[in-house]
């Protein structure tokens, strides 16, 4: 065996500071999920529940295996914008009747469970979701569709949603929508293009136009019930294929729909007998220092998320600044990518490449581990070929066809970020640690740059320069791109699937790949013209 050995001192001063810095970024963390996890705040909770209904993560609950792990995606969506957050919606992985499937809720506590410009980037993620693993997906409907003064935003997009369920049951993948409230106009489409549909008795109302609009359009008089309620749907239009009693009924139903597909999983499962890290994973809040310019040794995190610690590393004494090499977690075969000096140089980039290609020609899934400030510049570098060398690198990432899993555990800055398989890369899934940074450089490297380039122009133009300006301005700007460079400013945009805590990244990425094997695992057997 080849288990990595650890000089991680638990007991030593440095591991207390970095341990220190990341339990209060964990703190801060948990206070921003607490205002996902209140929905719409006490009132709407309070009126929800005097109307009898569940609230979205009980229905979840109740949909899922008992005592089976959900894993939620994205609970930060909305963040720092104008939105509540977590976005009206909630969405994950979770096992229903051994059936791993993609699941979502709307949240009728926020504003009707309207649907804002991140609810609906948040349901199209989690139909990418189950669309590149073939998972199947349930949708738990209840919402005042459109967020009506945002409609502008929303309305031309957000017929993709529509068009994903019906490509979903075109590429063999089922869809359940599960109605338990309004579920009307577009949102009517929602059952309408499902593969399978359950209306709750009485509180499910799916119409094109309610009784308002009906009397405006043709002055016919109506109620809702016989416009869109279960019972009408059930026996005269056929739009139910079940008629549900109440709530808890529907979810009985739902799980009997998802025991009916006869799903089966191309891949193997975790493997339960796989031997844990030889470490213990609470010893990850205390790897990251608080300062990301220091430097860090990701084997340290191997250590400590992988299979037995056992970590064969390819090419150890050629491009050090790069880790790479083979190993299991929790009992499936991953190829790690993990920056160990920050800076990306040629080396690292062709053997990046190199390792990305072996993992292909084997089939084996990818793990990116995340800490660079980017490629070196500087002009050896650049007549050493690093633009060539990191295109190699992004080339081999970009088409690559084994499924890549993305942590960004501190630095993840300019091309860097896409040469470890950033968001626009596509991983499968992409998750930050509370430590994490991201942007186009660092925040001084950015403002120093800015004023570099004012300097030069006030210069050509003969004009002189105001350095007092110059000062404040550096430091606005700096402020501006440390805050946008965070994990809550970026998970609340969805450029990640969620921040998460270092200690779960072991369970989050064995839950990934376990979701992951529902789709074959086969690598790329062709790659762009590489320029050497
Ligand atoms: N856009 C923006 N805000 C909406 C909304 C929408 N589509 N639907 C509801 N809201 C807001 C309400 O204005 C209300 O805000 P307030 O509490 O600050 O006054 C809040 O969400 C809760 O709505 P309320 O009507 O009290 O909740 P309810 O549970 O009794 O009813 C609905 C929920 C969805 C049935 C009802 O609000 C409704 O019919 N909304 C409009 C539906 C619609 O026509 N959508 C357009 C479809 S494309």
């Amino acid at each position: 065996m080849t288990a990595l050995p650890t000089r991680v001192d638990p007991a030593g001063p440095e591991y207390a500071e970095h341990r220190a810095a990341m339990i209060a970024k964990l703190a801060a963390l948990d206070g921003e999920h607490a205002k996902a996890l209140a929905g719409g705040g006490p009132k709407y909770v309070e009126r929800h529940r005097r109307r009898g209904k569940l609230l979205a993560r009980e229905r979840i609950e109740l949909l899922v295996d008992e005592d089976s792990p959900f894993l939620e995606l994205s609970p930060l969506a909305a963040w720092g914008s104008d939105y509540p957050v977590g976005a009206a919606l909630v969405t994950g992985i979770g096992v229903i009747e051994g059936v791993e499937c993609v699941i979502t809720a709307n949240d009728p506590t926020v504003r009707g469970g309207a649907s804002n410009p991140w609810t609906l980037r948040k349901a199209l993620r989690a139909n990418e979701i189950a669309l590149t693993n073939r998972l199947p997906l349930v949708n738990l409907v209840e919402s005042g569709g459109a967020d009506l003064p945002s409609q502008k935003e929303i309305f031309i997009p957000g017929g993709a949603l529509f068009r994903d369920l019906t490509r979903l049951s075109a590429a063999g993948i089922p869809t359940v929508a599960v109605v338990f409230g309004n579920s009307t106009a577009g949102g009517a489409y929602v059952p309408g293009m499902s593969d399978h549909t359950v209306l709750v008795k009485e509180r499910a109302k799916v119409f094109l136009g309610g009784p308002p609009l009906v009397r405006m359009a043709t002055g016919e008089e109506a109620d809702d019930e016989s416009l869109g309620g279960a019972e009408m749907h059930a026996r005269t239009s056929g739009l139910a294929d079940h008629f549900a009693v109440d709530e808890r009924d529907a979810l009985r139903i739902a799980r009997r729909i998802v025991a009916r597909l006869d799903h089966r999983k191309p891949g193997p499962d975790p493997d339960r007998f796989a031997e844990p890290p030889k470490y213990d994973e609470e010893e990850l809040l205390g790897i990251v220092p608080g300062d990301l310019k220091v430097p860090f040794d990701p084997r340290e995190v191997i250590a400590r998320i992988v299979d037995g610690s056992d970590f064969d590393e390819f090419k150890p004494l050629y491009g050090t600044s790069l880790a790479t090499g083979w190993a299991r977690l929790h009992g499936y075969p991953v190829g790690i990518l993990a920056n160990a000096q920050g800076v990306l140089f040629s080396a690292e980039s062709q053997k990046a490449a190199q390792f990305i290609q072996l993992a292909n020609q084997r089939s084996t899934p990818l793990l990116f581990l995340h800490n660079t400030t980017g490629y070196m510049v500087g002009r050896d570098y650049e007549q050493g070929g690093i633009i060539k060398h990191g295109a190699t690198m992004i080339n081999a990432v970009a088409n690559s066809k084994v499924p890549h899993l993305s942590v960004l555990m501190g630095a993840s800055y300019g091309a860097g970020h896409y040469g470890m398989c950033g968001r626009a890369y596509e991983p499968r899934f992409l998750f930050s640690w509370p430590s994490a940074k991201s942007a186009v450089m660092g925040p001084q490297q950015l403002a120093g740059v800015l004023s570099i380039v004012a300097r030069q122009s006030a210069a050509a133009k003969g004009q002189p320069y105001d350095e007092d300006a110059d000062a404040a301005i550096r430091a606005m700007v700096e402020q501006q791109i440390e805050a946008e460079s965070l994990p809550v400013f970026l998970s609340g945009r969805l450029y990640d699937d969620g921040v998460i805590d270092p200690r779960d990244t072991r369970t989050v990425l064995g839950l990934c790949l376990s979701a992951i094997h529902n789709a074959p695992v086969e690598g790329a057997r062709g790659y762009g013209v590489f320029r050497m």
